[in-house]
């Protein structure tokens, strides 16, 4: 019998997470009268004393529109190598029995775990300790495997496109190329479709290493045809395939990987160096996690809460929802942190982006 249900948010905050707390929150009140309560901060809530609330319906009001999470989030709390600061030294313990112990001190009978990649290798992991996990997958990036799309990315899609529209209006007014560095880490799914709908010149994404004088060639070509600004758009991770990814912190205090930024600056600075032609640098960072969802991630985060209190009702446990065409189904978390979703080069997105006359970036001797 499931009495009481738990769901915590990990990781990057993503639009649509608190659409996901809602959505569970309703569902397992008003169809099956269980209790629910929401850990704070990810799994960082468990570590130590427990952190919790109770989630009532009163709690879920009106956050369908709120844009991050109203339980915290953490992408430092991995319990498997958390960080234990001894005598001024940093060492990552395993704590994994302590947050097992909080999970069972707290009457719980499950766990829904809304993160990314990280965020469900650790799902998976308590799962294997004993755990009954359910995952939900969260991230603007799009690169989890085991669903078609993840939810907050629409969003983050909807926000450049709007920013690359009214970027036009002044590069086009003062003949400039406007290189617009979006969120990335290792997909460039947010470049690509956003420089698609915003209608970019050149998208630069890490799947297709990039070649700075096939950059110049494409904007050259738009200058030919009478177009004297260019828009660049370029992802975090994208680099150039002569080089690296440009990081700006090389291990975060906080999450302990790179901090990736600064790629568009380089490029920008490449494409005025060679071309003597005025540059500016627009980075758009956070502001694509932020604010309200789109209503597609609206409905999608409320659908998957819902289907996420559905599978604790079936005891499928170690398993994570998904969207697979527009149904929402299920999968083995596994399927979904084994490796990453990226843009497949020679798929058939980047061939219509290359037909409409959108560079890619490509070395003259790849295309
Ligand atoms: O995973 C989503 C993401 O937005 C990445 O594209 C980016 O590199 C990272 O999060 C930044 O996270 P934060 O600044 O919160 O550490």
């Amino acid at each position: 019998m499931i009495r009481t249900i738990a769901i915590l948010t990990g990781g990057g905050d993503c639009p649509g997470l608190n659409a996901v707390i809602r959505g569970v929150v309703r569902s397992a009140i008003l169809e099956r009268n269980w209790r629910v309560i929401g850990i704070e901060d990810g799994f960082d809530g468990l570590v130590g004393v427990p952190r919790w609330r109770e989630l009532t319906l009163d709690s879920v009001r009106g956050i369908l529109p709120r844009g991050g999470t109203i339980l915290g989030t953490s992408n430092r709390g991995n319990p498997l190598a958390y960080p234990v600061v001894e005598d001024g030294q940093t060492r990552l313990v395993d704590v994994s029995a302590q947050v097992v112990g909080n999970f069972q001190k707290l009457g719980v009978d499950a766990l829904i775990a809304v993160g990314g990649d990280g965020t469900l290798k650790i799902a998976r992991a308590l799962q294997e300790l004993g755990m009954p996990m359910v995952g939900v997958p969260k991230t603007i990036d799009n690169d989890l495997r085991g669903t078609d799309v993840t939810f907050g990315y629409n969003t983050a899609v909807g926000i450049v496109t709007e920013a690359l529209d009214r970027l036009h209006t002044t590069a086009e007014s003062h003949h400039r190329v406007m290189v617009v560095e979006v969120m990335g880490r290792d997909a460039g799914w947010i470049a690509l479709e956003s420089g698609m709908a915003g209608s970019a010149d050149v998208i630069l994404i890490p799947e297709i290493p990039f070649d700075l004088a096939a950059i110049c060639d494409a904007i050259n070509q738009r200058k030919a045809r009478g177009s004297k600004f260019s828009i660049v758009v370029v992802a975090e991770g994208a680099f150039p395939a002569d080089g690296q990814k440009v990081v700006q912190v090389s291990s975060d205090e906080n999450s302990g990987v790179e901090r990736l930024g600064g790629v568009g600056a380089f490029v920008a600075d490449e494409i005025s160096r060679r071309m003597q032609i005025e540059t500016r640098v627009v980075v758009l960072g956070h502001v694509q996690r932020g604010g309200t969802p789109s209503p597609f991630d609206r409905i999608l985060g409320s659908r998957f809460g819902v289907r996420a209190v559905e599978l604790i009702e079936q005891k499928q446990f170690g398993r994570m929802v998904s969207l697979q065409g527009r149904d929402v189904c299920d999968v083995d978390i596994a399927v979904a942190v084994d490796s990453l979703n990226r843009v497949d080069p020679a798929g058939s997105l980047v061939g219509a982006a290359e037909a409409l006359g959108i560079a890619l970036g490509r070395k003259r001797s790849d295309l």
